[in-house]
C-alpha cells in the first residue's frame, strides 16, 4: 500500500485556488491513500465567527463532488481538513473521501487556542473505517497532544493514523514517533507551511515537516519545513498488525484498563 500528503501553503479564504492545488495533487498522486492538512480549503486564523461562516461547508457542498470527480476510478482516499457547517454548529473537520464519495467525517476533539472561538468540538469520538488493504482512523492536528486520540484509534483497529495539521509549535513531528512506537501504528501527519497574519493578530507561521512515521518509531520521510511536497511511500501494514513487542508482551493484550483514568472520573 502507498500512502503520502501533500504540504502546501493555503491562501486564506481563496477556496477555489486552494482546491485547484489538491486536485493537482490528487492527479499527480499515484499511491492509495493521500492526507491533506488541516482547514486545507479555508486557510486557519480567522478573525471572526462569521469568517468561519463564509467559508464552512456542508455534506452537500459542491466540492465534494468535485473531489469524488478526481477520485472516479482511481482506488484513492484522501483524507482533508475543512470547515464544516452542520447542525447550526461550526465543526474543525476532516473528510475521508473514495471514489464512492463521502465516507466519513471526523470533527476535531480537542480544539487548540482560537479555535475554542469558533468551532464547537466534535461530536463524532474516535472513527476507523476499513478502505480495503488498511483501516485508517483520523486525528487533527492538536489531537496529537492527547495520547488518548491516538490510542482509542489503535484500540479500535486502525493500522494508520491520518493526521490533517497546521502546527505552529516545533513539538508534534517528534512526538508522532511515540505516538506509533507506543501503538505500533503509522502515521501521516500532513502539515501545512507558509504564514498568516490576519485581524490583527500577531503572525501564525506553519512549521511543515510533514511526515510518515512507521509503527517502529522510524521516520519514512520528513518534509522540509517551508517547502511544499507531495511525497508517497510504500508502507507494510502487517507492521502495524503485529502488536508483539517481544516473546513476552503483547502491545494490546498488556493493557490495565482497570488502573487507566476513564470516563466520568
Ligand atoms: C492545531 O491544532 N492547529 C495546532
Amino acid at each position: 500500500m502507498k500512502v503520502g500528503f501533500f504540504q502546501f501553503a493555503p491562501k486564506f479564504g481563496e477556496i477555489q485556488r486552494n482546491l485547484d492545488q489538491i486536485l493537482n495533487a490528487i492527479e499527480a498522486f499515484t499511491g492509495d491513500l493521500l492526507v491533506l492538512p488541516e482547514l486545507a480549503l479555508s486557510g486557519y486564523q480567522f478573525a471572526s465567527k462569521t469568517e468561519v461562516e463564509a467559508l464552512a461547508q456542508d455534506r452537500q457542498s459542491p466540492i465534494f463532488q468535485t473531489l469524488q470527480s478526481a477520485l472516479h476510478d482511481r482506488g484513492l482516499h484522501v483524507v482533508l481538513g475543512f470547515a464544516e457547517c452542520a447542525d447550526g454548529c461550526l465543526y474543525n473537520s476532516a473528510v475521508l473521501m473514495g471514489s464512492e464519495g463521502i465516507i466519513g467525517i471526523y470533527r476535531k476533539t480537542h480544539l487548540f487556542f482560537e479555535e475554542n472561538l469558533w468551532f464547537s468540538p466534535g461530536n463524532t469520538g474516535f472513527q476507523v473505517w476499513d478502505i480495503g488493504g488498511a483501516k485508517v482512523g483520523i486525528m487533527v492536528c492538536f489531537d496529537w497532544f492527547y495520547p488518548e486520540s491516538a490510542r482509542t484509534l489503535t484500540v479500535k483497529g486502525a493500522d494508520i493514523l491520518c493526521h490533517p495539521s497546521n502546527l505552529v509549535l516545533p513539538f508534534c513531528p517528534d512526538a508522532m514517533v511515540t505516538r506509533c512506537l507506543e501503538n505500533r501504528v503509522f502515521a501521516v501527519t500532513a502539515n501545512r507551511i507558509g504564514q498568516e497574519e490576519r485581524g490583527g493578530k500577531p503572525p501564525l507561521r506553519f512549521i511543515g515537516m510533514s511526515e510518515v512515521v512507521a509503527p517502529n518509531g522510524s521516520i519514512l520521510h520528513r518534509a522540509e519545513a517551508s517547502q511544499s511536497e507531495l511525497y508517497e511511500c510504500e508502507i507494510d501494514i502487517a507492521q502495524a498488525r503485529n502488536k508483539r513487542i517481544n516473546p513476552y508482551n503483547d502491545l494490546l493484550k498488556d493493557r490495565q484498563p482497570q488502573w487507566y483514568v476513564g470516563e466520568g472520573e
